[in-house]
């Protein structure tokens, strides 16, 4: 065995050298690198990847030959949740949550312990007390039993109570707070981290129990910590959203077990997380009055449509350099979308400040929102409303032309549900596209100004 040996470590991007450098020659950040224990080979052993189930020997096999996965997957009694993780917890499956601070990952997972009745949860946390946990599940609506909390920070306190305990599910909130005495470096170091993860998956592989770790993020929004983290576990959660608004958005950026199309939607209220099975209805609920600079979407996250609101103000600029901003949306699509309106549709734009919002604290990157962002621009600054009940769907590409967007039928059926008339798609999508159903009218266009001339004109 190769002796240990103490290199510096980038605790940015995980770069290792000899000796301490003050700026990382891999990722450019400055005042980055640590000391720490090299990973010996042992260790480096334990981060191989290793199948939940019985071992098949080690001769290679044909795909029919190759038992089914016979364990059930587990339900989380969350159907946002199970939506997002492609049907339940995989048995021996290890699952990693990140996101901003507050944003509410330890009242999600909370709630997933204790929504799952008297099936056994560990909840291990480094970062509160019993009393805390104790007083935020008070809050929460879910009841169960089955929870046991753990106030710890020693991997090998953790392992020896799961060992004991036998749960159904472990949590670790978070990885970053764990420490194992078999290195020397600080929690949170990347060695720490590497190194106790790779033994919670030497546990949820050999013993099939699903393991649930948190992560902190760094401050360019990332996991912390090495990407071998992501790359080591079988499914990694976002759960993102604005902390001025309720409403928090759970996705998959990574899942060996099913799509990462998927999208959970919550809302934070008084008693925890709320499950939002129809986000149109919420996201549209404000819609009394008839106001400019408001336009509806018919976007799709996933496999799943839901209509939001854009809103955009353009005004004349007041200093030199007009202003742009956008939040939930791309800066510079919208650089690029008021580019095309300016030089491809005639729209004097560039003189004027343009800010976009999507409602609802909602991120979004459905291309299919473009018309509905031109539309929203357009009718604020000509200061006029667009019709109540229309809604869009369409990509607008350098031209000026309307794109054509992927299933298009389940955007239509979700406006028609929602009580919309008219929906503006791209003249592409009309062929191959099934009958509409009653009561709405499909008004297709080729380009920006069709779809101009069809809402302002007359
Ligand atoms: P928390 O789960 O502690 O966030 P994280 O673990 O991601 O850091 O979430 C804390 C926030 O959620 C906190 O600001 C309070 C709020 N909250 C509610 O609004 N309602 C509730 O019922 C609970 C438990 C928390
Ligand atoms: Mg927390």
């Amino acid at each position: 065995m190769a002796k240990a040996k103490n290199v510096f470590v980038c605790q940015n991007c995980g770069n290792k050298s000899p000796k301490w450098v003050g700026k990382c020659t891999a990722c450019g950040e400055w005042n980055s690198f640590e000391e720490e224990v090299e990973l010996r080979d042992k260790d480096l052993a334990a981060l191989t990847f290793v199948a939940p189930g019985p071992p098949l020997g080690d001769k290679p096999l044909p795909l029919d030959e190759i038992p089914d996965q016979d364990l059930p997957r587990l339900d989380t009694r969350n159907q946002e949740l199970n939506r997002v993780l492609g049907g339940g917890l995989v048995p021996g499956s290890m699952i990693l949550l990140g996101g901003e601070p507050g944003i509410g990952k330890s009242t999600l997972v909370l709630q997933l312990a204790l929504g799952l009745g008297a099936l056994r949860t560990l909840y291990v946390s480094g970062e509160e007390s019993p009393r805390q946990i104790k007083l935020r599940a008070e809050r929460l609506p879910q009841k169960g039993q089955g929870c046991l909390i753990l106030s710890e920070n020693s991997l090998e306190k953790v392992l020896h109570h799961a060992h004991t305990v036998r749960p159904d599910l472990l949590v670790v909130d978070s990885i970053q707070t764990l420490q194992t005495q078999s290195l020397e470096a600080t929690p949170g170091s990347i060695s720490q981290i590497r190194e106790c993860a790779s033994q919670l998956m030497r546990l949820a592989k050999g013993t099939h129990l699903p393991v649930l770790l948190i992560g902190h993020i760094n401050k360019e929004g990332g996991l912390a910590g090495p990407k071998v983290l992501e790359h080591m576990v079988d499914v990694v959660l976002q759960f993102e959203g604005d902390n001025q608004h309720v409403y928090r958005v759970l996705r998959a950026t990574k899942n060996r077990f099913g799509s990462t199309a998927e999208l959970g939607i919550f809302e934070m209220s008084g008693q925890g997380l709320r499950e939002v099975p129809n986000p149109s209805e919420l996201l549209l609920s404000q819609r009394d009055e008839n106001l400019s600079g408001v336009a509806v979407a018919a976007s799709l996250e996933g496999m799943r449509p839901f209509l939001i609101e854009i809103q955009a103000l353009v005004g004349t600029a007041a200093y030199g350099t007009p202003q742009r901003s956008a939040t939930g949306f791309d800066l510079r699509r919208l650089s690029m979308l008021l580019a095309v309106l300016e030089k491809r549709a005639g729209f004097k734009l560039a003189s004027k400040d343009v800010f976009l919002n999507i409602a609802g604290g909602i991120r979004t990157s459905d291309p299919a929102n473009d018309l509905a962002v031109v539309c929203s621009i357009l009718s604020s600054d000509l200061d006029l409303a667009l019709p109540r009940h229309a809604c869009f769907a369409g990509e607008v590409g350098l031209s000026g032309e309307i794109r054509p967007v992927n299933r298009v039928e389940q955007r239509v059926k979700e406006a028609r549900k929602l009580g919309f008339r008219r929906i503006f798609l791209s003249k592409y999508n009309a062929k191959g596209l099934e009958e509409p159903p009653p009561g709405i009218e499909l008004v297709f266009c080729a380009k920006v100004e069709d779809a101009f001339r069809e809402l302002f004109a007359g």
